[in-house]
């Protein structure tokens, strides 16, 4: 029943849960709580290593937020290095410990099926938390915003960035995309490339250095070093003569800001470049007509949705799911609760972040 109840639109939901509610009181247990956990259980949040200001966010979110909803927490972060080891032997020791749900950002997607499969078979519920694990039955959730759409909001926003500065193409673009062992880095690629590539082939678009594959433009670790070395060597290969560089696909603030230092150093002009984040550093940025656009995913909305839905599997319910046909780990299609990301621009700051007490100073 569970299952079945997970993989219902939200429509559905209220109605069905209303019908679980009945046929719960009718069980021959006659505790329908039974089927929930404690109150006050301990619930294990396992974040990835600090890669970007939305992770640091999250931890102390998640530490307030699940004491405030009467729980247990025990939230980690992977180490700097050694990371992928590191995160498998923290969630081993939240089930050890008897952790109800276990909410993951994963540090690498497709190292952590032994790991979630002994949560489960513990009686835990997994939550994969803005990346998806890969390859294993043992993920009951998926809670993000919505990776395709934060990629489709970039794509869209270099043309618009690019075509604001020079009316007419082609335009002259370079393609970075996020770590390779973070599923979001894929889906954020071809969410972009959904925009991208139709320009690319009309010849509108074209990608300067012919680096076009994913696998040709990844950045290991998501680190800002690894992306400037290859922009500083993009620089050197493809544009120290006279050539124009019009834009860059940046898949977060962090590369952003790498990309931008990267151009600065050679004296030519600033391209368009694409962001995601929302992080301070990048906010000063586009108000400071550098970097172009950010994304806004308030981590404060992922955070209290995540708590929304340990809250409802406590009770013994079926969490809300919005999308249950997009997330294949390879092993399952995932359930997920998808938010929607906003593109950010100079143009919109102040409106985007008029909630956001750090972020709306900086945008007056
Ligand atoms: C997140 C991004 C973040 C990146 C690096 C991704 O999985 O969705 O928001 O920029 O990781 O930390």
């Amino acid at each position: 029943m569970r299952t079945t109840l997970a993989r219902v639109t939200v429509l559905g939901i209220v109605a069905l849960a209303a019908l679980t509610a009945c046929s719960e009181r009718e069980d021959s247990s006659g505790d329908a709580s039974a089927k929930g956990f404690a109150k006050d259980a301990l619930i294990g949040v396992a974040l990835p290593s600090k890669t970007s200001e939305n992770w640091v966010l999250a931890g102390d979110l998640f530490t307030d937020g699940l004491k405030e909803a009467g729980f247990k927490s025990d939230v980690q972060y992977a180490a700097a290095t050694g990371t992928v080891a590191d995160q498998q032997g923290q969630i081993q020791a939240m089930v050890t410990k008897g952790a109800k749900v276990i909410i993951i950002g994963a540090a690498d997607g497709s190292q952590l099926s032994t790991q979630v499969e002994a949560a489960q078979a513990a009686g835990a519920k997994v939550i994969a938390y803005d990346r998806l694990i890969k390859n294993t039955k043992a993920v009951d959730y998926y809670i993000a915003y919505d990776n395709f759409k934060v990629g489709q909001l970039q794509g869209q926003a270099l043309l618009d960035g690019m075509k604001s500065r020079k009316a007419e193409g082609p335009w002259t673009i370079e393609l970075f995309a996020g770590s390779p062992d973070d599923n979001n880095s894929t889906v954020f690629f071809n969410g972009a490339m959904d925009v991208l590539k139709p320009k690319i082939d009309a010849g509108e678009v074209v990608v300067g250095s012919g680096q076009i594959e994913f696998k040709q433009v990844t950045t290991d670790g998501w680190k800002a070093e690894n992306a400037q070395r290859r922009m500083d060597s993009l620089m050197t290969s493809t544009y120290s003569g006279s050539k124009t560089l019009n834009g860059v696909l940046s898949p977060n603030d962090t590369l952003a800001r790498a990309i931008l230092t990267s151009v600065k150093g050679t004296g030519k002009d600033l391209p368009i470049v694409t962001g995601q984040d929302s992080e301070v550093e990048s906010v000063k940025s586009i108000m400071a007509g550098e970097q172009y656009s950010t994304i806004n995913k308030d981590t404060r909305n992922l955070v209290k949705a995540s708590i929304e839905m340990v809250k409802t599997l406590q009770a013994g319910e079926a969490p809300t799911v919005n999308d249950e046909k997009s997330y294949d780990n390879g092993q399952k299609v995932v359930p997920a609760y998808l938010l929607a990301p906003v593109i950010v621009t100079k143009a919109n700051a102040a409106e985007s972040y008029a909630n956001d007490p750090t972020l709306s100073q900086l945008t007056k």
